[in-house]
């Protein structure tokens, strides 16, 4: 297994450094209820006006859904998601009818609501022993029709979820790049008060 040597410049949850996206699976699986588990997690997630627009398509390896969500992956994802155990898509509903109105309006938050979400997801997978992976790498036309997307849903991203295995399960090619990634520094993303001009 790769050693994680992230280190935080400030204390942290150690789950926040713990957590990365492998692509070396094992053949594990994982049961529906399990897969909940994980997506109860997403569900607690804060979003504009409590408007919950996340919307999650899962499939378990091996069940009806699988084939058509994996086929929509480019094929570099699909040649190490194919191990594992879920694959998760996250899309959005656009439109919500917002607190004391009657008529649906754009949700101009729903794309930042689903990312928490997929935060969420991801933080809970690691701390019950399972690891994901996004991944924006897939046929958007063909992954909606995999999902029967309905109109005002967008699709964000497909998830893989499985147990982390050894490297050395992958693809030769994949092999040096199965690492924990390291961060910018704090000082190139965090400005205090406003962008120099
Ligand atoms: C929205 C999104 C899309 C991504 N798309 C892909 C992808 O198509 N293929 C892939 O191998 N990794 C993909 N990644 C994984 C990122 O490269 C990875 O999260 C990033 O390098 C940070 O590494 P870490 O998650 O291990 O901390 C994606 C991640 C996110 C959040």
């Amino acid at each position: 297994m790769t050693a994680n040597t992230r280190q935080a410049d400030h204390p942290i949850a150690e789950v926040f450094t713990a957590r990365w996206s492998p692509r070396a699976f094992t053949d594990a699986t994982i049961s529906e209820q399990e897969l909940l588990g994980l997506l109860e997690a997403a569900r607690w997630a804060p979003s504009a006006f409590n408007a919950q627009p996340w919307r999650f398509i899962y499939a378990l390896r091996g069940d009806a859904g699988w084939q058509p969500i994996l086929g929509a992956l480019m094929p570099f994802n699909q040649s190490w998601a194919e191990k594992a155990s879920a694959l998760v898509i996250i899309a959005s509903a656009t439109r919500f009818t917002a607190p004391g109105k009657t008529e649906a309006s754009d949700n101009g938050s729903h794309t930042f609501d689903a990312g928490t979400a997929w935060g969420y997801l991801a933080l809970q997978a690691h701390m019950a022993g399972w690891a994901s992976h996004a991944m924006a790498g897939f046929d958007r036309q063909a992954m909606a029709k995999a999902v029967n997307l309905p109109e005002d849903h967008v699709l964000h991203a497909a998830v893989a979820i499985g147990k982390q295995g050894d490297a050395s399960l992958l693809p030769e090619a994949l092999q040096a790049r199965e690492v924990a990634s390291p961060r910018l520094p704090l000082s190139e993303t965090a400005v205090h008060g406003a962008f120099k001009a």
